[in-house]
């Protein structure tokens, strides 16, 4: 495959080069940004990553081999991109075992609406597959790039560690760990970063990652660690020591870089390379030109928002599709292409025939900027009030079942 050559790493650096003004999308693990209202354009960015597109022939097979219809999530292209997803899809008809990793970087009390896609479509396939989890929280990354303290950023994982657990994960097959507690005490995690770190050059690191000459020497090795979980060597107290057990890795598209790095190096460490599914970004509340992102409140809606928060966000600051008088709105209709309400709608309005509705009409100005608005909230006040309710009900004794190295129940 042509992504996987050993020296495309060297060449792969994050945005092709680009510089974040220049007029084309930038897309790595701490950036977003398209010059288009419209958001990136992620046929672009498929060839630029060298990634596959999800099509409808790899849809038909999974729904084949599971038996189920796919998750709207990737039945309208939000998982718009993989690597090796057809490999992991033959190996599960074979009935040969797989797991899934995914992760978080706790840089914030609570986790918001963007964080949640990537932890959706994996309860799913943990659901569908019926496959163990691993679920990273890089405490250790936000601590190293935020100006956090070790405590502060190992006291956030535990905060994160009740939203992800509230996805309603199954406790027999889910381990969630923070690196800071997890990475000494594995026989395996450490010794697997430090292989990967010998065959990793400073020159690829810069290249790949964009690091310069001032950033610390944490930051450098740092993806070392995130690589770590996708091989299951790295857990060998979880995985009953099965060193070669396949791993497909739900996440955005901006952790990428990190798993193309990891695609390369592992046949060298004698691994197997993870499979991954990209999903889009869900759009900051000012539009698709950016991600959601928690370092701004007002771009997020946090899965900790009252109903009055969630109504005061999307009222206020939800960039709109619609015209600007009800008259002109009504005769020439809104731009769907560009209202994030609209897009927020395509990701949490499960209802196809509901959403269709919605499209015409709002383009076709019979609907208003407030109702569509109004429909949204509603939808977005009880899928967050439910998960509000599932988190606050969370023990520490929960979480600590959650975080406890132990075998997963599954047959291996
Ligand atoms: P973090 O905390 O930035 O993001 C957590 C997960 O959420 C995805 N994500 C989004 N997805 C859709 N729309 C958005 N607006 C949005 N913002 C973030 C990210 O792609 C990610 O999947 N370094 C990682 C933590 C990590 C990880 C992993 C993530 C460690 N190992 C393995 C995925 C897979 C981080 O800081 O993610």
């Amino acid at each position: 495959m042509a992504d996987e050559q050993s020296a495309a790493v060297q060449n792969m650096s994050i945005g092709d080069g680009l510089d974040k003004t220049q007029e084309e999308d930038f897309v790595d693990p701490w950036n977003v940004a398209s010059s288009s209202a419209k958001g990136i354009d992620y046929d672009k960015l498929i060839v630029k990553f060298g990634s596959s597109k999800i099509d409808q022939a790899l849809i038909d097979k999974m729904e084949r081999v599971t038996g189920k219809p796919v998750h709207h999530f990737i039945r309208r292209g939000i998982f718009f991109s993989h690597r090796d997803l057809h490999q992991v899809l033959e190996m599960y008809e074979k009935k040969k075992p797989f797991y899934l990793y995914t992760g978080r970087g706790p840089s914030s009390e609570a986790m918001h609406l963007g964080h949640l896609i990537p932890f959706v479509i994996t309860k799913w396939l943990q659901e569908t597959f019926d496959v163990p989890l691993v679920v990273q929280l890089t405490d250790d990354e936000k601590f190293l790039w935020k100006d956090f303290t070790i405590e502060e950023a190992n006291r956030l994982a535990y905060e994160n560690t009740k939203d992800i657990i509230a996805c309603g994960f199954d406790p027999e097959k889910t381990f969630i760990f923070s690196d800071f507690e997890y990475i000494g005490n594995s026989r395996g995690f450490y010794r697997n970063m430090c292989r990967f770190q010998k065959l990793v050059t400073f020159n690829q690191v810069k290249g790949c990652f964009g690091f310069g000459d001032s950033d610390c020497i944490g930051k450098i090795s740092f993806p070392s660690i995130q690589a770590a979980p996708s091989f299951s060597s790295s857990f060998p107290d979880i995985f009953n020591g099965k060193s070669n057990v396949p791993c497909l890795i739900p996440c955005a598209i901006d952790q990428d870089p990190y798993f193309r790095m990891t695609r390369d190096v592992a046949p060298r460490m004698g691994c197997m390379k993870p499979a991954l599914m990209h999903s889009m970004f869900f759009p900051a509340l000012q539009g698709a030109q950016s991600k959601m992102s928690a370092s701004d409140a007002n771009s997020s809606i946090f899965l900790t928002d009252t109903d009055k928060q969630i109504k005061t966000k999307i009222n206020k600051y939800a960039f709109s599709g619609g015209q600007t008088t009800v008259e002109e709105h009504r005769e020439k209709g809104g731009d769907c292409s560009v209202d994030v309400s609209y897009q927020y709608l395509t990701f949490f309005l499960e209802d196809d025939a509901r959403l269709e509705e919605i499209k015409q009409g709002y383009s076709s100005g019979q609907i208003l900027t407030g109702e569509l608005k109004k429909e949204l909230i509603t939808i977005l006040q009880k899928l967050i009030g439910e998960h509000r309710e599932r988190r606050a009900k969370i023990t520490d004794d929960d979480i600590k079942r959650f975080m406890k190295p132990r075998k997963l129940k599954y047959d291996y």
